[in-house]
């Protein structure tokens, strides 16, 4: 099936002023690579500062003003360009970003929800009503949501418009394991529907219970693409480092790795 997002050779760096003229460029993403299929959920694991929500910000034209960004990314075959994305996001494009500070601090929750449209009242009210949050939550401004809530409004603010595309990053943190749980399971049922869903996680144990294809990134890199399903093979993922994340997690022992993580990448 053609993907839905490819990002192929994407790199972020920062453009670091000093005294004077000096100026150095700090690289921050090197070379990241990979497909989102429509239908499918795909994770991206990686340890923390490893490049992932640059990754997200990059996608959606939403980097700093001092960072570069080279590459490319496709949606649905065609460059998605800054204006693209900006038309698409809210509509067919959905970002849940990692900080509950995207919230407009001003604005009561109902009306960020609708984007100041009326006729969008009913479909707010029922993205709410999906993640547990009653309509009272509409009246409230995010400073009076719990941080729990304020990732639910998040969530259900990103997904009201019915996308064909979800980057979110790290969405369940400060969930409780129910409302955790609600949020995976209706990441899934937007799959199943025919969307395409990113799922940005430094938790491989979380990926592999949503995810039917994981990319494990480290150092800001693209170091391995595999299926779930190979997590559940008897020999596990084949790549070194992937296989060390692997056996890692609590069920398998975790089991430190035998040599360097350089030497597991190479
Ligand atoms: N605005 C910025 N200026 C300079 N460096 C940054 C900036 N934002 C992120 N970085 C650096 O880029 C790296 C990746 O960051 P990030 O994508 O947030 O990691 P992750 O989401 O995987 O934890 C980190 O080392 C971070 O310090
Ligand atoms: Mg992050």
């Amino acid at each position: 099936m053609e993907p839905i997002l490819i990002v192929e050779h994407l790199s972020v760096s920062f453009l670091r002023y000093g005294r004077g003229l000096a100026r150095t460029e700090l690289s921050a993403v090197r070379d990241l690579s990979l497909t989102v299929e429509p239908g499918q959920v795909t994770a991206v694991v990686g340890a923390s500062g490893s490049g992932k929500s640059l990754l997200a910000h990059a996608i959606f034209h939403l980097l700093p003003r001092n960072a570069r960004m080279a590459g490319t990314v496709l949606y649905n075959g065609q460059p998605l360009t800054e204006g693209r994305a900006r038309a698409l996001r809210g509509r067919e494009l959905a970002l849940i970003p990692q900080g509950v500070t995207y919230l407009d601090p001003m604005m009561r929750v109902g009306a960020q929800l609708c984007q100041g449209r009326q006729s969008e009242a009913a479909r707010c009210r029922e993205a709410l009503g999906r993640y547990g949050l009653g309509a009272k939550t509409e009246d409230l401004y995010p400073f009076e949501l719990s941080g729990g809530m304020a990732r639910r409004v998040l969530i259900a603010s990103a997904v009201a418009g019915n996308p064909k595309l979800i980057v979110a990053d790290e969405p369940t943190p400060g969930l409780d394991v129910r409302a955790a749980r609600r949020v995976l399971g209706h990441f899934r049922e937007l799959a199943v529907q025919g969307a395409g869903v990113l799922f940005i996680t430094h938790d491989l144990e979380l990926a592999l219970s949503i995810a039917g294809k994981v990319v494990v990134v480290w150092n800001g890199r693209t170091v391995d693409e595999c299926l779930a399903g190979s997590f559940q093979t008897p020999e596990g993922p084949s790549h070194p480092y992937t296989r060390a994340l692997w056996r890692a997690m609590p069920q398998n022992g975790f089991e430190p790795p035998s040599c360097g993580i350089e030497e597991l990448i190479m």
